[in-house]
């Protein structure tokens, strides 16, 4: 089943992890997707060809989206690459570890600036476009078990993706009446270079391993299929939601 079939799709952070392994999926359902990086790489490049040989459109769009400017003028160039957008995936994010009283302004803004301002003003400019069209679309955005789940040392990080699902909830009432659905997907940890310093020492992977009741970390694909069924017409009655993709982490328990 082709879901994707003469549509577009936008996806920030897609030059690695879980951005590259959605521009996978929903190419291989139909979709001609931007792929979005801060700077074209060796990988991007790949990734670009990867999808044009499963008979897609394919183009990398270099930006940052941590400013209203850059977040626009991405969106708008997607749309003019594509001759429009059906859908956006606000997966672009970033995590800093520190104590909470020794983190810096800069990583505070680096963090917010990316998570939320970013997924705020590509959401705002996908609305405009979708809205001026009068047609519906969908929007997902890659949250965290961290919207909600407490992670001592990432403060930053949680206030950004309880934002996040705030943000969600809010918009999903406000877009409804334009036709744009708008939904969460909240990873548990998954095997991406986010996670470079778990996958590099098992010390710090077994514990955590434990603690997830599935016994492992997740891969990037999973969450995939995931993101691609809500913006998917399947998930046509669906918004305003958080949907967990986490191998039971939300429900952890400790054995007695
Ligand atoms: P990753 O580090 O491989 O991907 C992050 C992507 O965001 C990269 O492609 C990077 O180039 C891009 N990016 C960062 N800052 C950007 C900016 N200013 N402008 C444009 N692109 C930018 O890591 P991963 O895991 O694939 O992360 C993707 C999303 O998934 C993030 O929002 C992250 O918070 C979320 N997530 C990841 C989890 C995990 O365990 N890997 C769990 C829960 C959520
Ligand atoms: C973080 C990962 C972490 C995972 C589970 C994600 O949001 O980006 O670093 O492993 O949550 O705690």
């Amino acid at each position: 089943m082709a879901r994707f079939s003469g549509k577009s799709v936008l996806i920030t952070g897609s030059s690695s992890g879980i951005g590259a392994a959605c521009a996978r999926r929903m190419a291989s359902e139909g979709a001609d997707v931007v792929v979005n990086g801060r700077k074209e790489s060796e990988a991007t490049v790949a990734l670009v060809k990867e999808l044009q040989a499963m008979g897609r459109r394919a183009v990398f769009i270099a930006a940052d989206v941590t400013t209203a400017a850059s977040a626009t003028t991405l969106v708008e160039q997607a749309i003019e690459a594509l001759g429009g957008l059906d859908v956006l995936v606000n997966n672009a994010g970033v995590e800093r570890r520190s104590d909470f009283w020794e983190t810096t302004e800069e990583d505070y803004d680096l963090v917010m600036n990316t998570n939320v301002k970013g997924m705020f003003f590509c959401t705002q400019a996908f609305v405009k476009h979708r809205k001026a069209a009068g047609k519906p679309g969908a929007v997902v955005n890659m949250s965290s078990v961290h919207e909600d789940l407490p992670f001592p040392h990432f403060a930053t990080y949680c206030a950004s993706k309880g934002a996040v699902r705030m943000l969600t909830r809010d918009l999903a009432g406000e877009l409804a009446k334009l036709g744009i659905r708008i939904n969460n997907v909240a990873p548990g940890a998954i095997a991406t270079p986010i996670n470079q310093h778990l996958l590099d020492s098992p010390e710090l992977l077994r514990p955590l391993e434990k603690k997830i009741p599935l016994g492992r970390l997740g891969q990037p694909d999973e969450v995939a299929a995931l993101t691609a069924f809500l913006a998917s017409d399947e998930a046509a009655y669906v918004t305003g939601s958080t949907f967990f993709v986490d191998g039971g982490l939300m429900v952890s328990y400790t054995e007695q």
